[in-house]
């Protein structure tokens, strides 16, 4: 139980660390929560910084989620799946609640879920993975790869391994993504969700 707390606090403090933001400031001048969309996340940081710098908070941000899966699956052995479930839940809610900007702040949580579910769920990552690219190649609109994706990744989990603590993590981490984009359901239904890299409001 000890083990399985430490895992979970300790994926919540990583997940929290806002790599996006750090990486701006670092690298470039920009403030990623003033321009663009406004998230730290990795499409806005490539939108507003670069591809380079947004490859690199892409992978990670994936880390926070991988990572700390990971270290739950080898730590406490015995009850894997459900430190693995609850460290992967915890990884996530950390990016999009972060404790070092008091739960405020936070990004979408797809990168790091895509983290989380290639260590907890592969085959259903895998699954999420071909309709998030299958829906920016057809409707050119990141964001709705994600909800797309963030959807198709329970249903996958349920299919790959069945009903169980990482089926149930997916299920939550799927609707704590899509409603982590409403701001983007907003515009898509409007009609001004901005193509690829294109700024909010700057239209085609
Ligand atoms: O992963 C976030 C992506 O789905 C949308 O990002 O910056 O366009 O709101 P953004």
């Amino acid at each position: 139980i000890l083990k399985i707390f430490l895992c979970t606090a300790g994926a919540f403090v990583l997940g929290s660390v806002p790599v996006g933001l750090v990486l701006t400031k670092l690298f470039s001048s920009k403030d990623i929560r003033t321009q663009g969309s406004g998230n730290i996340g990795a499409t806005n940081v490539a939108r507003v910084a670069g591809a380079r710098l947004g490859l690199i908070t892409l992978a990670l941000d994936l880390l926070k989620g991988a990572l700390p899966v990971a270290a739950a699956g080898l730590m406490v052995p015995s009850t894997g799946e459900p430190a693995m479930a609850l460290a992967g839940l915890a990884a996530v809610a950390g990016h999009c609640y972060p404790v070092f900007s008091g739960f405020t702040g936070g990004g979408k949580g797809v990168a790091t879920a895509c983290g989380v579910f290639l260590v907890a769920a592969p085959w259903a990552c895998l699954v999420a993975l071909v309709v998030f690219l299958a829906a920016v190649a057809g409707f050119k609109r990141v964001s709705l790869g994600s909800i797309l994706a963030a959807l198709s990744l329970p249903a996958g989990t349920w299919f790959f391994y069945g009903t169980g603590p990482v089926a149930a993590a997916a299920a939550t981490v799927g609707l704590l993504v899509v409603a982590r984009h409403r701001a983007n359901i907003s515009r898509l239904l409007a009609g001004t969700e901005p193509p690829f890299f294109k700024k909010p409001g700057q239209d085609r």
